[in-house]
C-alpha cells in the first residue's frame, strides 16, 4: 500500500511532500492509522522513552477583551460569569501542585487589560521565588517584544501561543480585530528572547481543507517550535460558530502523529478537548505520540467559569483526584509519569539555545 511506503519515508526523513501528506491526511484506512500511530508512537519513545510529562494548569483570569469567533470566552458573550484569581489564590494553587509533585506552572488566562507588566512580572517573580525548581509557562496571547522580556527576565521559561491555523485568510476571518501576521511575529519573538515556545492548531474548524492542515504541518516544520497543541475545535451554543461541526478524534489523532513524525523532538500534548470529544481521547493521543498532559489546578468554584468549549471534562474534580486519574490512564497506555520539569529534548536549562 503506498500510505505506509509513504509513513516510512516521513519516519526516516521527518519530512514529505504536501500532496502526499495530503493523501495521509485523508485516509481513513484502519490499516494505515494503525501503522502512523505505531510509527509516531516509536519516534515518541526514541526522543522521549516511555515518560509523559505533566504540567499543573492555573486558568487564573476568564476575562478576555478579544473576540476570537470559537472560544466561550469571547467578549461579546455577556453570558460569562467573569473573575480573577488573586496573587494569593495563585500561589496557594502552586503551593497544592507542589505538593502532588507537579514541576511546571502553566500561567492560562485570557488577554486581560488588568494584569499590566508590572503585575505579571511581580506574580512570575513570586512563584520563582517560592518554587525555583518549577518551570513557569505562560499562555496570556499577544504582547509586545518588550513585554515578553520583561517576563523572561522575571523567570518565565516558556510560553504558549497557538498560531490557531497557518492559513492567513482563515485565521483573519475567525480573528476579528487581530492579524495572522501578529501572530507569527509573535511567536518569532517569543523565540528570540530565549523561552521553549507552544504553536499549535485547532482540528475541523468551519471552512478548515487537507490544504489547510498540510500548511500547518509546513508551518509548523519551518518554525520549529518546542512544543505544540492540538485539539479538536468544539463548537460553543454562545459563539457566532454554535451551528458548526466540530472536529473529530480520528483527524486530531492523524495530526498528532504526523506532527510528531514532522518534527519528532515536539512536546505534543494529549489535550482536554480530545479527553472532552472522547472519554478516551487522551489515551488515545498518547498511543499516537503525544508526551504532555495539563491537569487542572485551578480552584473547583472557578473550573466551570472557564468555558472555551462547553462540557469540558474534570471541572468538579480536585488537583489531588486528577492527578490520580491522569496516571492511571497513562499507565494503562504502557507509559509512565514523569513528574521533571519535563523541557524540551535538547534544553539545557539556563542556557541561550
Ligand atoms: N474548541 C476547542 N478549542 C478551543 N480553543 C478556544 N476555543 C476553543 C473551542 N471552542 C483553543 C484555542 C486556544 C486554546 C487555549 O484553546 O486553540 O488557543
Ligand atoms: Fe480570548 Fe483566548 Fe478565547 Fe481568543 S481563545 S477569545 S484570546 S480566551
Ligand atoms: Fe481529571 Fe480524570 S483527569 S478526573
Amino acid at each position: 500500500m503506498k500510505e505506509l511506503s509513504y509513513i516510512d519515508y516521513l519516519f526516516e526523513r521527518e519530512n514529505l511532500d504536501d500532496s502526499k501528506l495530503g493523501e495521509l491526511i485523508e485516509s481513513n484506512n484502519p490499516k494505515v492509522l494503525e501503522y502512523l500511530y505505531g510509527k509516531s508512537l516509536e519516534k515518541k519513545i526514541k526522543y522521549y522513552d516511555k515518560s509523559i510529562y505533566m504540567r499543573g494548569l492555573l486558568e487564573f483570569t476568564n476575562i478576555c477583551k478579544l473576540n476570537c469567533k470559537y472560544c466561550g470566552l469571547r467578549w461579546d458573550n455577556k453570558n460569562v460569569d467573569r473573575y480573577r484569581l488573586t496573587e494569593e489564590q495563585i500561589l496557594d494553587c502552586c503551593s497544592t501542585g507542589y505538593q502532588l509533585g507537579y514541576r511546571t506552572f502553566v500561567l492560562q488566562g485570557g488577554e486581560d487589560s488588568y494584569y499590566t507588566d508590572d503585575k505579571l512580572v511581580k506574580l512570575i517573580t513570586n512563584i520563582k521565588s517560592n518554587y525555583p525548581a518549577a518551570a513557569i509557562t505562560l499562555s496570556i496571547g499577544e504582547k509586545a517584544y518588550e513585554s515578553y522580556k520583561k517576563y523572561f527576565n522575571a523567570g518565565a521559561d516558556r510560553f504558549l501561543l497557538r498560531h490557531e491555523t497557518a492559513d492567513k485568510d482563515l485565521y483573519n476571518s475567525l480573528h476579528p480585530g487581530s492579524s495572522y501576521e501578529n501572530r507569527v511575529r509573535c511567536l518569532k519573538d517569543l523565540k528570540e528572547i530565549g523561552y521553549q515556545i507552544g504553536a499549535g492548531f485547532m482540528t475541523g474548524l468551519p471552512g478548515q481543507t487537507t490544504k489547510h492542515l498540510v500548511k500547518d504541518l509546513r508551518f509548523l516544520k519551518n518554525l520549529d517550535p518546542h512544543m505544540i497543541g492540538i485539539g479538536p475545535f468544539i463548537p460553543h451554543s454562545e459563539t457566532p460558530l454554535a451551528n458548526f461541526s466540530g472536529g473529530t478524534v480520528e483527524l486530531t489523532l492523524k495530526m498528532v502523529a504526523l506532527t510528531r513524525l514532522m518534527i519528532p523532538k515536539a512536546l505534543l500534548p494529549s489535550t482536554t478537548a480530545l479527553g472532552t470529544i472522547d472519554s478516551l481521547g487522551r489515551e488515545k493521543a498518547i498511543r499516537a505520540g503525544a508526551n504532555v498532559v495539563m491537569p487542572n489546578l485551578s480552584p473547583t468554584n472557578v473550573r466551570e467559569k472557564y468555558e472555551i468549549y462547553e462540557n469540558k471534562i474534570c471541572t468538579g474534580d480536585e488537583a489531588a483526584h486528577c492527578r490520580q486519574c491522569i496516571e492511571k490512564r497513562i499507565n494503562s497506555t504502557g507509559s509512565y509519569v514523569d513528574m521533571g520539569r519535563g523541557d524540551y529534548v535538547d534544553w539545557r536549562t539556563n542556557n541561550v539555545y
